[in-house]
């Protein structure tokens, strides 16, 4: 085996993946100071999937549905205007919010009842938010390329759902009963 050979061999899935955590690890930092000193459900939230939308590659629709009774309502976002109101239940939003888990598409076209808000969509990752046991929404995030999202992606997300809601005042009104 020769040096190039040995190189390659070794760089595959590990050095990208420290890659992803670094860059998750920075995404955090910055979450951090963007909510130092604020707490305001809005503020906070909208700031969040802008700065997400701008730090992960390969990205085309980043945001928020919001839960309103037994409907997700869409909340800020950043990427092409999208459909308003999902039913609990339906499209991958709203399958993630009925099994209060985290739902990721590697191929929208394969998933029964998607719903097409931007049709250069391919893959998905849809993420419930909670403050403390209330279903709050989901984070959805769509990328232009298959299979963009996997483990390591989710549960980063997750850590950092919970760390915007952590430094975040939710307002009465949108904690529904918890499970
Ligand atoms: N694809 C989602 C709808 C929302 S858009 O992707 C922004 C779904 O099936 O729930």
């Amino acid at each position: 085996m020769n040096d190039r050979t040995t190189r390659t061999s070794r760089v595959p899935s590990t050095l990208e993946d420290s890659d992803r955590t670094a860059t998750y690890e920075a995404v955090r930092e910055q979450l951090r100071s963007l909510i130092a000193d604020q707490t305001d459900f809005l503020a906070n939230i909208a700031n969040f999937a802008a700065l997400l939308f701008n730090s992960l590659p390969r990205l085309n629709w980043t945001g928020f549905y919001l839960l309103r009774g037994s409907d997700l309502v869409l909340g800020p976002f950043q990427g092409k205007p999208a459909c308003s109101c999902i039913a609990v239940g339906n499209g991958v939003c709203g399958t993630a919010a009925l099994r209060r888990a985290a739902v990721l598409v590697p191929d929208v076209h394969a998933f029964p009842g998607h719903i097409v808000c931007d049709e250069a969509s391919q893959s998905e990752i849809v993420i419930p938010m909670f403050k403390d046991g209330h279903l709050i929404g989901v984070l959805d995030m769509d990328s232009p390329v298959l299979n963009r999202f996997d483990d390591l992606d989710r549960e980063q997300l997750e850590r950092l759902l919970q760390q915007l809601m952590d430094g975040t005042v939710v307002p009465e009104y949108r904690l529904a009963p918890p499970e």
